[in-house]
This record gives structure tokens, sequence and C-alpha cells, in this order.
């Protein structure tokens, strides 16, 4: 933007303003896209010494900026850089090699998203990396777990099936002291709801394939970093050459603009439809950490400012073919990985193959659901269709 207001803007307001340039783009709202990967320069000398605002595509471009520019304002002063990734897997796994190598150890919990259990069970054991996985619940125990080769403890909160809810402040505090740096995947908050720098995160971490794209249709992810690791982040992005197509960059930037109004929305349709759920005679629990049941309010309410449309429920004891009729009956809802886009979503899950700290037994079959931005009533009545398909089953 031309023009700044002197006061300091809210989160909502920045993502509206920040990485804006309207003079250098001759008045246009929105950035251009740039298609490129050679940048002529215009003399030897110039060349010679590298000397050019930007050099190659994929080292960055104006489109590129305004992304960087528009997630780092998000994240708030204590950010000191953010890398464009081409999925939130490959943020993750490039955050996780730039903080740790060859015969270093990681702390990551239990709960984490299972490809980046795959990544550390697989390239990261072959590249000489160590990872223990423990308890989400485990707060400042996780003191007992590191040892003097520990250089990060990963954190997810909540779990993005099984919903535990970890204190990050406290581990962020154990990790600091021992001298490990503290990564987080904050795709389930957003930087809107978690301010993952004040509470003592390092290298946050968003899946934009979710809230930040919104809409189904891009494949992205991005990393924040403060000023302890930006250096690091910055060298390993570099070293590996990842850079994300100018296209997705624009539907992410796009999508951004308008995420505070439609997280907000899945925030209170999920918590509406959630409350539901939970008076259901079919459903055991719902899991789901700003529900004043969940064992995890606690730490929600005092870390958190919203939650997004994602949560889980535990059905009582039933055959898998009364659950099938219940999501085959769904209209409203799609079966499909991912989330965060404008559509509510059903999957079934099963944590227990994978687990290795902490047993998970929930007691009936578990479903995921993403609450899209339909309306509840809708919603609600298509539910309860495949709740009447599950008796008839
Ligand atoms: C919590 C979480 N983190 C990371 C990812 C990975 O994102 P992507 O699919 O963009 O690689 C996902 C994808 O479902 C996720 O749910």
């Amino acid at each position: 933007m031309a023009k700044m207001p002197k006061t300091p803007l809210k989160p909502e307001t920045r993502l509206v303003t920040a990485g804006r340039d309207t003079k250098g783009q001759h008045g246009f709202v929105n950035p251009a896209v740039y298609h490129a990967s050679t940048v002529l320069f215009p003399t030897a000398e110039d060349q010679v010494a590298h000397r050019a605002r930007y050099q190659y595509g994929r080292r960055g471009t104006p489109t590129t900026e305004a992304l960087e520019e528009a997630l780092r304002a998000l994240e708030g002063e204590a950010c000191a850089g953010v890398s464009l990734m081409p999925s939130g897997l490959s943020a993750i796994a490039t955050a996780l090699m730039a903080v740790a190598g060859s015969g270093d150890h990681v702390l990551v919990t239990d709960s984490v998203y299972r490809p980046t259990r795959v990544f550390c069970d697989g390239v990261f054991k072959r590249m000489g990396v160590e990872t223990t996985y423990y308890d989400p619940l485990i707060g400042e125990g996780i003191a007992k777990l590191i040892k003097p080769n520990t250089r990060a403890v990963f954190v997810e909160a909540p779990g993005s099936q099984s919903f535990e809810m970890q204190d990050i402040p406290a581990i962020a505090t154990v990790a600091h002291d021992k001298g490990a740096v503290v990564l987080m995947d904050n795709t389930w908050a957003t930087p809107l709801y978690f301010r993952a720098f004040e509470k003592g995160v390092d290298l946050s971490i968003q899946a934009g394939t979710k809230y930040i794209g919104g809409h189904s249709d891009i494949m992205f992810g991005c990393v924040s970093a403060n000023a302890a690791t930006v250096a690091k982040l910055k060298d390993t992005v570099h070293a590996l050459g990842l850079c994300v197509g100018p296209d997705d960059v624009f539907l992410a930037l796009r999508g951004l603009r308008t995420m505070a109004v439609r997280l907000a929305r899945h925030y209170h349709s999920a918590l509406t439809v959630a409350r539901w759920l939970g008076s259901r005679p079919e459903v055991a629990r719902v899991l789901h950490p700003a529900l004043e049941s969940d064992p995890g309010y606690a730490i929600w309410r005092r870390d958190f400012t919203g939650a997004c449309g994602l949560f889980s429920i535990v059905l009582k004891p039933m055959p898998e073919k009364a659950v099938h009729a219940f999501m085959n009956e769904l209209s409203l809802f799609g079966m499909g990985f991912s989330w965060g886009g404008f559509e509510s979503l059903v999957i079934l899950f099963d944590c227990t193959g994978y687990r290795t700290a902490t047993r998970w037994a929930p007691g009936g079959p578990t479903l995921r659901i993403h609450i899209g931005l339909e309306d509840t009533g809708d919603l609600i009545a298509d539910l309860e269709r495949g709740f009447a398909a599950m008796r008839a089953a």
C-alpha cells in the first residue's frame, strides 16, 4: 500500500493490506503473475556483479515477494522471514531439515500428521537423524526426553485427527532451556487464532493447501521463521531449489485476503454442528478443543483465540457397514483427504496402527469432519439423513 496508517494494525487488516504495492503495479489492486525463470541483466557489468533486484525465477519474483510479505505481516513482529513451499508436507520436511542433520535427535508429538512421521521414519532416518515420538499431553515433562543432541521439538496442536491439545508454552520453555528449537504445524489454527511466535515457537508451518488457499484448488505450504532460525531456513530452501508455481502463489495470495472471514464462519458453523453431534445418541464423544467438554478446552481457551472447521467424533461401537451407510447417505459431505476448502468433508480414520508413544483406543469408530461454508441447518439435515441410514443398516 502506498499510504500506511500510523497505528498498529490488527491481523485481519494486515491480511488485506500487506504485500500490496499499488504504485508499482500501475494502480492495479493485485500483483501481476510473473511466469519466469530467466531474468535479463542490462549490462555485462551487472551480470558479472549479480546486480539486479531479481536474478532468477526460483529465487523470487514480485508475485512471490508479495505473498511472503503478506504472510510475514500476518505472523507479526517476531517473524523474520517466510519461505514458500510447493506443499504443506514439503514445508514440514524442509523446516525439519533446516534445523537437524546427521547425528542429531528430534522429538515429535505422537499425534503428528502421519506423513510427517513417514518423513522422520524414512528420509530423516536415512540422513542419520533419530526421532523419538512423545505423548502430546507431556507438557514440561518433555524435559526427561531431551538428550544432549536433541536439536528440535515438533508440536502440532490440536492433532489433526485425534485433537489432543498441547501445552506449547511449557514445551517451548523447556526446549529453549536445553538449546532445542520448536517447530509447529499451525495449519489448524493459522496465525489468526494461534500466535505461534508469542507462544515460543521458532518455526511455524502451514499447509496453505487448507485455509490459505481455501478453495481446494492449490498445493501450497509455507514456513515462517523467527530471527534465530531464518538464515538456516532460507539456506535450506535455496539449496534444495524449492519454489512454488506462480499461479498457485497468486491463488494463495488471493485466498489470504479473505481468510479471516472464511475462518470465522468455519469456526462458528463447526461449533454449531459439533454441539449438535454431541447430543446425538449414536455419538460417544466429540473431539473438538473449543467445546467445554473437551479435555483440551482449558489450553485452547488460554492459548487460542478461535478454531477452524475441523474436528472428529467417536461413534458408539457399531458394525462398519452402519458407518459406511451413514457416509454413503450424505450428500453435502464429500469423502476426501485434505480440508480447509469451502466444502464439508468426512473421512473414517484409525490411528491405532502407527502410534508408538501413546495408545489410541477411542472405543468406537472415528470420523473426521470438516465443516465448510454451507448453511448449518442444511448440514445438520444431511447428517440426520445419514444417521437414519446408519440405523437402518
Ligand atoms: C495438519 C496437516 N499438516 C500438513 C498437511 C500437508 O499438507 P499438503 O497436503 O499441502 O502437503 C496436512 C494435509 O492434510 C495436514 O492435515
